[in-house]
C-alpha cells in the first residue's frame, strides 16, 4: 500500500553532534521524495516510553533496547524511522540492528569532544565540566565510535544539506527506494525546473 521499503536510519554521535538537525533535515527530503518517516528522539522518547531511565550505563542499555525495539516495528509497518540517540555502546548499536532484522543504516556523526564542546547548545558540557552532571558523554563517560558505519557525516565540514545528500545517496545506492519511487522524485524535480 505504501510502496516503501521501512528501515531504521540510525544516527549515533555525541551530545551537540547535530543528530537532531541532521534527522529532521533528511526527514524533509524523504517527505519531499513521497516516503513516509517517522522520527524518534530524546523529545518523544525520554519523555515517555523511557522516562524511567537516567544516564547510568544500564539505563542507557534499556533506554537503547527500548528506541531499537519500537525502531524495528515503526520499520515493519513500512515507514523509514529515524533515531536521534547518542547510543555510546557500541553493542548496543549491534543489539538494535539485530532488532531490525539488517533493515538498518548506522550513520556515524563524526565530530570530535572539542567541535561538541564550543557549540554546546544546551550549556550541558559546561556543566558536566563543573561536575554539575555526571556521567556526561565525552567528558565523564564513553562513547565507542562505530567501526564500520554504514554512512560516516562530518557536520563541521559538510553543510546540513551536503550530510542529507549523503544519506540519501546512500540509501539509494542500497536499493531503498523502488522504481515507482524514483519516478515520483524525476517528475518533481522536472516540475521543479520547468
Ligand atoms: S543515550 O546515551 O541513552 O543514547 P540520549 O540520546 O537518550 O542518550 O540522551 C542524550 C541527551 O540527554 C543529550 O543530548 C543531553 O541533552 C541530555 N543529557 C542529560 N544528561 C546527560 C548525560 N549524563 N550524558 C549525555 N547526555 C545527557
Amino acid at each position: 500500500m505504501l510502496g516503501q521499503k521501512g528501515a531504521v536510519i540510525w544516527l549515533t554521535g555525541l551530545s551537540g553532534s547535530g543528530k537532531s538537525t541532521l534527522a529532521y533535515a533528511l526527514e524533509r527530503r524523504l517527505i519531499e521524495i513521497g516516503q513516509l518517516t517517522f522520527a524518534l528522539d530524546g523529545d518523544n522518547v525520554r519523555m515517555g516510553l523511557c522516562k524511567d531511565l537516567g544516564f547510568r550505563p544500564e539505563d542507557r542499555n534499556e533506554n537503547i533496547r527500548r528506541i531499537g525495539e519500537v525502531a524495528a516495528l515503526f520499520a515493519e509497518a513500512g515507514l523509514l524511522v529515524l533515531t536521534s540517540f547518542i547510543s555510546p555502546y557500541r553493542a548496543d548499536r549491534i543489539a538494535a540492528k539485530a532488532t531490525s532484522k539488517g533493515n538498518f543504516i548506522e550513520v556515524y556523526l563524526d565530530v570530535s569532544v572539542d567541535v561538541c564542546e564550543k557549540r554546546d547548545p544546551k550549556g550541558l558540557y559546561k556543566k558536566a565540566r563543573a561536575g554539575e552532571i555526571q556521567n556526561f558523554t565525552g567528558v565523564s563517560a564513553p562513547y565507542e565510535e562505530p567501526a564500520n558505519p554504514d554512512v560516516r557525516v562530518n557536520t563541521e565540514e559538510l553543510t546540513v544539506d551536503q550530510c542529507v545528500d549523503k544519506i540519501v545517496a546512500h540509501l539509494k545506492e542500497r536499493g531503498q527506494f523502488d522504481v515507482s519511487d524514483l519516478r515520483k522524485e524525476a517528475e518533481q524535480e522536472k516540475a521543479q525546473n520547468s
